[in-house]
């Protein structure tokens, strides 16, 4: 049998949910597979083996899928400390790095997932690489609207010797600006060599001033699910 990518996301996600215990806080991700992994926290909450959880969601998306379960929710504010997150990623490294981001949650998924006592990310093995942004796909980091085209040329000056390519996130629609939950914007890097050291890259995107936040999230997993065609593999630090 061979199994579609969404089908591969569902096994990841509901393995994860295995994780997930009766009175934790818990932090629901955003994205395709994440959503699997909410559907089945309201599925086990209806049925009763699931008890007392409290949903912080990373997106205003996922919120609104989590009040359609019936999941009760809170945010950082009252709960600080977050049991356990599950949530997708674009990218995974050999060292469990990520990129996230290519839907735009980064912001309140970093905050959220930093806040975690165990975070474990869900992916197909598609999601798998030897080197972050070395895939030709977007690395994206959230700016604010003021004097975009300035923040989008810094960020490609920094990276010159990567061949970086600094563009607006657009809806395709209508070619409008894609605006994040924050009412910020989304520059997307693109790379023709890998970064290098991530950690110094990650330090000059966030010093510049105009940027929020961006799409990396370096030693912030503490477990990888990864789903793919010969089974399910569970790798934690
Ligand atoms: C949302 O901004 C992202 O960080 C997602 O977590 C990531 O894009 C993975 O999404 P998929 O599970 O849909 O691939």
């Amino acid at each position: 049998v061979i199994l579609t990518q969404d089908e591969l996301k569902k096994i990841a996600a509901y393995k994860a949910v295995e994780f997930v215990q009766s009175g934790m806080v818990l932090g629901l991700g955003t994205g395709s597979t994440a959503k699997h992994a909410v559907d089945r926290i309201g599925q086990l909450l209806i049925q009763g083996k699931l008890k007392n959880i409290i949903g912080i969601p990373t997106s205003k998306k996922t919120h609104e899928q989590a009040v359609s379960l019936g999941i009760p929710l809170s945010d950082l504010d009252s709960h600080p400390v977050v049991d356990l997150a599950i949530d997708g990623a674009d990218e995974v490294d050999p060292y469990m790095n990520l990129v996230k981001g290519r839907g735009g949650s980064l912001l309140r998924e970093k905050m959220i997932e930093s806040a975690c006592k165990k975070f474990v990310v869900i992916v197909d093995e598609s999601k798998l690489v030897q080197h972050l942004g070395g895939s030709g796909l977007a690395m994206p980091v959230e700016i604010v609207p003021f004097c975009w085209k300035f923040s989008a040329q810094r960020l490609e000056l920094l990276f010159k010797e990567s061949g970086c390519v600094a563009k607006l996130r657009t809806y395709s629609e209508n070619g409008e600006p894609f605006v994040t939950d924050n009412g910020n914007y989304i520059i997307d890097l693109y790379l023709k060599k890998d970064i290098g050291d991530l950690k110094a890259a990650s330090d000059a995107i966030l010093r510049l001033p105009g940027v929020v936040e961006h799409g990396m999230f370096l030693g912030m997993a503490t477990t990888v699910i990864v789903a793919g065609e010969l089974g399910v593999r569970v790798k934690s630090k």
